[in-house]
């Protein structure tokens, strides 16, 4: 007999979605994002994030619906704000409530995967210079310390940054996002800050009591950076540049203590070597990149999405092929474990998901198949949530929220990623039907084999 699965994940691999505090919780008045957001023309769609998905008072139905959907992990954000309101000020409230929702998780058998830092920072370090001032090493470690002390017997999977690349260069190079910088300069001694903060964080998770059964990581935005013409040796310079300062730099800087070129020349922090237990992928897109000498802020690159491939209500590529090739790169260039800590589609009426869903799935069996040690899957996201600066309207989740009654309801990709998980693996009929070109992968494997 034929299997019907033409790849399984193994019984270990985590399966879930991801969330961060403040696109779910509701209410985090006192981070700089919630001021920002007040300021009119801040928020394309003119929304604020308000009482964003209720999560902080829903989270126990929320749960339970998703561990009905078959998810055993799921990955949030806790809020510094809320944890720390004022300077070396904790609220214990505020850390029972975070207690409850990881005691909700694991009574529900759902392996959390907790960030100490998804882009919002408390009102008092915002204006004391947030990832810029000369103590934010020290608080974020501080912080961190308190996270853990209080919490780290309920959790083994920390990442201590989301996405520092992005964080960087929204908010200190591009000017998008609080607290809308342009200068390249801002946003390489942020980057480097947000390095030496992450080492901080690493040290003292793993020198805590709970320590030896920690693993702990950082969630990276990769793009395929693809030169426009392949044949331009300016083109191929502006695609490499953005993937060296983008994808690379961060990680290079917590595997070898390496932070020099193209953001600095000859930096060296010897206290982030050996950093990174795993890698989380946070994978969404591709861009093709032309050369521009307008740009030097943008370190010369022109991008913008492949023409005639389909596109998502954000207007990105959507590209599977993509995670394998960013997925391949980290392994190849750190040997880490890795988590797919984020990949999902802005798609409200899930016209694109359940394809988006089986390939960038197909895409990371092939390279388990290769032998890389791909540990789990969390899709962005779990449900509809407060999508920063594009407000409400981009929707990315399994399940639809109507912010209006608060109600939820599955999208069909949520049943189909169910299926999927029920059984460790993707089935043939699936990759047939939603993803073909993926095929040739596994043909000849283990799920082929006659039984
Ligand atoms: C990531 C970010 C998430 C979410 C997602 C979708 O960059 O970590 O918070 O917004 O993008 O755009």
């Amino acid at each position: 007999m034929v299997s019907d699965l033409a790849h399984d994940f193994g019984d270990d691999f985590l399966w879930g979605a991801a969330t961060a505090a403040h696109q779910v919780e509701g209410n985090n008045t006192n981070n700089d994002w919630w001021r920002w957001e007040q300021i009119p023309g801040n928020i394309a769609d003119g929304t604020r994030s308000g009482l964003a998905c209720d999560h902080y008072n829903r989270f126990p139905e929320d749960f339970a619906q998703w561990r009905g959907m078959g998810h055993n992990a799921h990955r949030l954000s806790l809020e510094w704000s809320r944890i720390e309101p004022s300077p070396g000020v904790y609220d214990s409230q505020a850390i029972d409530h975070y207690r409850k929702v990881l005691g909700t998780l694991r009574g529900l058998g759902m392996e959390p995967m907790v960030t100490l830092h998804h882009f919002t920072n408390p009102l008092w370090l915002a204006d004391r210079g947030g990832w810029e001032s000369e103590d934010v090493v020290e608080r974020f470690r501080l912080y961190s310390r308190h996270c853990i002390d209080t919490l780290g017997d309920l959790v083994h999977l920390w990442v201590t940054i989301n996405e520092p690349n992005v964080y960087a260069y929204h908010s200190y190079t591009a000017g998008l996002w609080p607290p809308q910088k342009k200068d390249l300069g801002a946003g390489a001694h942020v980057l480097r800050n947000m390095v030496r903060g992450h080492a901080a964080a690493y040290r003292e998770i793993r020198q805590s009591a709970n320590g030896p059964a920690a693993k702990v990581g950082v969630a990276q935005h990769l793009r395929v950076f693809q030169p426009w013409r392949p044949w331009s040796p300016l083109d191929r310079l502006a695609a490499a540049l953005p993937d060296r300062a983008f994808n690379h730099w961060f990680l290079r800087a917590c595997t070898d203590g390496r932070a020099g070129f193209p953001l600095g020349f000859r930096h060296q922090l010897p206290e982030a070597v050996g950093t990174l237990d795993f890698i989380g992928v946070n994978y969404y897109s591709r861009d093709m990149v032309a050369f521009t000498p307008w740009a030097p802020g943008e370190l010369f690159a022109r991008t913008f999405p492949a023409p005639g491939r389909p596109i998502s209500d954000f207007g990105m590529e959507l590209y599977p092929p993509g995670l394998y090739r960013v997925i391949r790169d980290t392994w190849d260039s750190y040997r880490r474990p890795i988590y797919i800590t984020e990949n999902g589609v802005a798609d409200g009426v899930d016209q694109f998901r359940p394809a988006a869903l089986i390939g960038h799935l197909a895409e990371a069996a092939r390279a388990q198949r290769e032998g890389i040690d791909i540990r789990g899957y969390l899709h962005w996201s779990s449900m509809d949530n407060f999508e920063w600066s594009a407000g409400y309207k981009m929707r990315f989740g399994l399940v639809e929220v109507d912010f209006d009654t608060q109600e939820r309801k599955p999208r069909p990709s949520a049943t189909l990623y169910s299926e999927v998980i029920r059984r460790h693996g993707l089935g043939w009929a699936q990759v047939e039907k939603f993803y073909p070109s993926g095929l040739p992968y596994f043909v000849g494997g283990a799920g082929s084999s006659s039984e």
